[in-house]
């Protein structure tokens, strides 16, 4: 049986240039459920939009590495994670987004939970109008909440409890966000993609290389590749463009922009002099993800019904883009020829690579351990 550190033979093997993950890293189920185990579990994940949670009692169910999750807001305006598994028979609490008022009722047998997950009716558990059973204590039986961190609009857990400190886990990403003033960056409107049929790996490199843009989006930017340089900082990899003149971001994009990424799967794209787009990506499989996509002003600007109509058009025609790039990319993983992974633009891919190094540093220390 192959082992992961096997899987990762030709990925470190001597060669120049670099070589990608192999085509197991995005199609075994295995390699799949390292990953659950080791990525999505010890580092800080991006889950959810605050603005999603407007009012207590907003509850927004998500699903990471096979965990079912629940976001909530509770009386006191905190989101809150908790496992979204009821303590008596281990139903999922919630299924949709939705508001629960001031109580999670379990649909089951009605236990009810408030918004900090304290567990505060156990209905005739104990027998007809008996709330009560011997040796059952409900303080032991709340909800067992998940370690969360709220950066502006973004929901972030870190599941297993170790990741460091969120501030020094995203200091070399918000040390590329100088400037902003985070009071004045207002959500303007979102796009759902829904599922989209790649591994999610291949969305977070397609952001973090900008070799494909020229070809890809010709019709949808105006961002020259020699205007691009790569960024690897740690867990910060992305790109960055830098133009003379800014073209606009009506009708095609070009703009400086910079577009970064917090491994594992945080990406925020900055468009000067007054944008910002986040994604937010939860992987749902070795082949499957979804993805929806926050738009932002930064300058506290309104802007009119058709130009916020204009961006999300503008945005959607990139996403849709890079999709069938990532979802041919999958595709291309069937064959035997993508075995040993493909190889890497020294120029323009080095921060692809170095983004792979981190999940395969995370997949082969879990074996080690
Ligand atoms: S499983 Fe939730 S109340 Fe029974
Ligand atoms: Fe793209």
């Amino acid at each position: 049986m192959n082992t992961i550190s096997s899987l990762l033979e030709s990925f470190y093997e001597e060669t120049t240039p670099k070589r990608g993950l192999p085509a197991a890293a995005y199609k075994d189920a295995k390699f799949w459920e390292a990953e659950c185990a080791s990525v999505f579990t010890r580092n800080w994940v991006c889950v959810g939009f605050a603005h999603e949670l407007q009012a207590a009692g907003d509850a927004v169910p998500v699903t990471l590495a096979g965990h079912p999750l629940l976001l909530v807001r509770n009386m006191t305006g905190e989101i809150r994670a908790f496992h979204n598994i009821c303590r008596h028979r281990c139903l999922t609490l919630v299924d949709a987004p939705k508001n629960v008022g001031k109580l999670i009722r379990c649909p089951y047998h009605a236990w009810a939970y408030d918004l900090d997950g304290k567990l505060r009716a156990a209905p005739h558990f104990g027998g007809v109008n008996e709330h009560q059973a011997e040796g059952f204590d409900a303080s032991q039986n709340s909800l067992v909440p998940v370690r969360s961190h709220v950066w502006n609009d973004w929901v972030f857990v870190n599941l297993d409890g170790s990741a460091p400190d969120f501030d020094a886990y995203s200091a070399s990403m918000q040390a590329r966000l100088e400037g902003i003033d985070w009071d004045k960056v207002d959500c303007i409107g979102t796009l759902d993609f829904g599922e989209i049929a790649c591994n999610w790996k291949f969305i977070m490199e397609n952001f973090i290389e900008p070799y494909h843009v020229q070809f890809v989006h010709a019709s949808t930017t105006d961002q020259p590749l020699a205007d691009h340089y790569t960024i690897v900082d740690g867990n910060c990899l992305g790109s960055a463009v830098d133009l003379d003149e800014e073209i606009g971001t009506s009708g095609s994009l070009g703009v400086s922009s910079r577009y970064l990424t917090l491994y594992p799967n945080f990406i925020l794209g900055r468009y000067f002099p007054d944008q910002m787009g986040v994604y937010l990506n939860i992987p749902t499989g070795p082949g499957t993800m979804v993805q929806k996509r926050a738009l932002y002003t930064t300058e506290g600007q309104t802007l009119t019904p058709d130009a916020i109509e204009g961006l999300k058009k503008l945005w959607w025609d990139v996403h849709k883009e890079d999709h069938e790039m990532t979802e041919r990319l999958q595709l291309g993983r069937s064959s035997t020829v993508s075995e040993a992974g493909g190889v890497l633009s020294p120029a323009w891919e080095d921060s692809v690579r170095a983004f792979q190094e981190l999940v395969a540093q995370d997949v082969t220390t879990l074996e080690k351990h």
